[in-house]
């Protein structure tokens, strides 16, 4: 029912909607509206109201209602299945314990998630309402040795998909996204497999959106979409990146062509043609980034002047 009153006060934001006419559409009593409200309040929603025209959600308030972007989003089967949570550890633990049953391109999307995971055991800010925090449960059925390339299918979704709204965000490979230099989103992808087979691919993405201020080592290195000055709603985001991940993705599925999304990589990349370090178990090596290749490696030139493709990994500048 909460999430009922949600949607109807959010077809009508910006201006109030009474509370009778709330009871009345939803069958319930003016007293369980009131109720509602409280709890919705409590949780976190800004809602305005006044005891003469009724109750309003502000213009500005970016509310993720599932039912919303499963009416205006156009795909086959990504995102068709929405598990929304309003809280998490990560969407991605969550989305490893439902994987097994779940249907091939089932989203799981939280408005916060209070143990978010980034890579190398790292942890991901991830506050209640300021960013899209989402997992795909992916079942390819493609040799495990492909699927780093989906990492790169998903890293150019989400580039495609702010170019749309007038982000001209960079890619840094493989897996980070940039704007103005700084990280706006960063892409974890686990994976349960077989030797020849995979079980499930859990494909996790995090956007800072309307982030404005972050915790003290995260200060000069991470941004949102809000503090470059972008004012995007998160379900508009999520539509966008979806559209855009299940085209490049079920082309690489059915016939192995990654093209689109790495000539979208080497577009937009951050790196190429830079010095960088490649960091390996050896430790920092000094390179430069020339291209990436046709399979998703980074080709770099060592000072010797050999030439390696690195398959994967963390690279620095
Ligand atoms: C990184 O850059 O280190 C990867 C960050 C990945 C964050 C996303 S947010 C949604 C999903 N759930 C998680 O716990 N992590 C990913």
């Amino acid at each position: 029912m909460k999430e009922k009153i949600l949607e109807f006060l959010a077809q009508s934001k910006g201006s109030y909607v009474s509370g009778e006419h709330i009871s009345e559409e939803l069958g319930i009593s003016r007293a369980a509206v009131w109720k509602h409200m409280k709890a919705l309040r409590d949780e976190g929603y800004t809602i305005e109201s006044s005891s003469r025209r009724g109750y309003m959600l502000p213009l500005e308030a970016d509310v993720l209602i599932p039912s919303e972007i499963e009416s205006r989003l156009d795909t086959e089967f990504v995102g068709r299945h929405i598990v929304f949570l309003e809280s998490i550890d990560s969407t991605n633990d969550h989305a490893k314990k439902i994987a097994s049953k779940a249907l091939d391109g089932t989203l799981v999307l939280a408005d916060e998630q209070t143990k978010g995971k980034g890579r190398m055991d790292r942890a991901w800010s991830s506050q209640k309402g300021e960013g899209v925090w989402m997992s795909l449960v992916l079942k390819p059925n493609i040799a495990p040795h492909r699927a780093s390339v989906i990492t790169l299918i998903a890293g150019a979704s989400v580039a495609r998909a702010l170019e749309r709204f007038g982000a001209d965000a960079k890619i840094k490979w493989p897996n980070d996204i940039l704007l103005e230099g700084k990280k706006l989103c960063g892409i974890l992808t686990e994976m349960s497999a077989q030797m020849e087979r995979i079980d499930y691919i859990v494909l996790g993405i995090g956007i800072n959106v309307s982030t404005m201020e972050f915790p003290d080592e995260l200060r000069d290195i991470a941004t949102s979409l809000k503090r470059e000055g972008h004012l995007l709603e998160r379900r508009d985001i999520i539509i966008a990146v979806l559209e855009e991940f299940e085209r490049m993705y079920s082309a690489y599925v059915k016939t192995g062509d990654a093209s689109e999304a790495i000539g979208i990589c080497r577009e937009k990349s951050s790196l190429i043609g830079r010095d960088i370090y490649v960091i390996s178990w050896s430790g920092k090596v000094p390179a430069k980034a020339l291209d990436i290749s046709g399979e998703g490696d980074l080709v770099v030139e060592y000072e010797d002047g050999s030439v390696e493709r690195v398959i994967s990994g963390e690279v620095s500048v």
